[in-house]
């Protein structure tokens, strides 16, 4: 495969939800090991793409292909939902603005789930994880409840819990929309020391231009499309 092959692409994608159009036409290629955010006004369409692009949602038209590296590659609209699941299991991780995390497990059990969903025993998901909470300056808070977490600790546990299975690509939908300033930079620069250091790529989705500055590229979508002045391939 050459390198130039993007690890995503989508092409004509529209979807509606009833008589709303979310996507209108969208055309977008993510680059391997690339950091992307995705911008835009309230509504615009930008978690629909995000669901698109990572095979959470299947497009009314259009098609979304994931090449992973070395493997065949895959188109995400036609696979079955358990494949589809499956893939989102095995290949991508995610991070939501209100980190949803299950709240009567501890902060390392909720970093094992998808190991143990995996199929990995229980004592290597357990160890994986604390190491993992440790990368992210979480040491010693491993046995706490959610509830018992500060909302930026809570945060790292979701990425934690995100990148655990060392993820393809990372699939984030405002992961620090929900924090103050300095907590959202803590957050966003541990997350990103960890992608760059296992070069995952990662799809952003930020309402914060402080934020939006770490990526890499941004593309803004208004209405249903892509903005002005933005090319499928950069
Ligand atoms: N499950 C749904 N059912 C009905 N309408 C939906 C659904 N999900 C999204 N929409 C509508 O589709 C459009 C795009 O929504 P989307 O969530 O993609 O926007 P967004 O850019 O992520 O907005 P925000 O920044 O507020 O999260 C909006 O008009 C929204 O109301
Ligand atoms: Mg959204």
């Amino acid at each position: 495969m050459s390198i130039q092959t993007p690890i995503l692409s989508a092409r004509g994608l529209h979807h509606s939800f009833g008589p709303t159009e979310a996507l209108r036409g969208i055309d977008l290629d993510v680059h391997a090991g690339e950091v992307l955010a995705v911008m835009g006004p309230s509504g615009s369409g930008k978690s629909t793409l995000l669901h698109c692009l990572a095979g959470v949602l299947v497009p009314d038209r259009g098609t979304v292909t994931y090449n992973p590296v070395d493997e065949v590659p895959l188109q995400l609209n036609e696979l079955k939902e358990t494949k589809r699941a499956r893939l989102r299991l095995t290949d991508f991780g995610f991070v939501f603005q209100f980190g949803q995390l299950l709240p009567e497990l501890s902060a390392v059990d909720n970093v094992s789930i998808p190991l143990l969903l995996k199929g990995i025993k229980r004592p290597e998901a357990l160890e994986r994880s604390r190491d993992m909470l440790q990368r992210l300056g979480l040491d010693g808070l491993g046995e706490k409840l959610p509830g018992e977490l500060s909302g930026g600790q809570a945060q790292r546990v979701a990425v934690g819990r995100a990148l655990v299975t060392s993820p393809a690509v990372l699939f984030a939908d405002e992961p620090t929309g929900s924090l103050d300033s300095l907590a959202s930079e803590n957050v966003l620069t541990l997350m990103l020391d960890l992608v760059r250091e296992a070069d995952t790529t990662v799809v952003m989705i930020t309402h914060d231009a402080r934020t939006a500055a770490y990526a890499d590229r941004e593309v803004i979508v208004r209405d249903g499309a892509l903005g002005a002045g933005y090319r499928v391939s950069t």
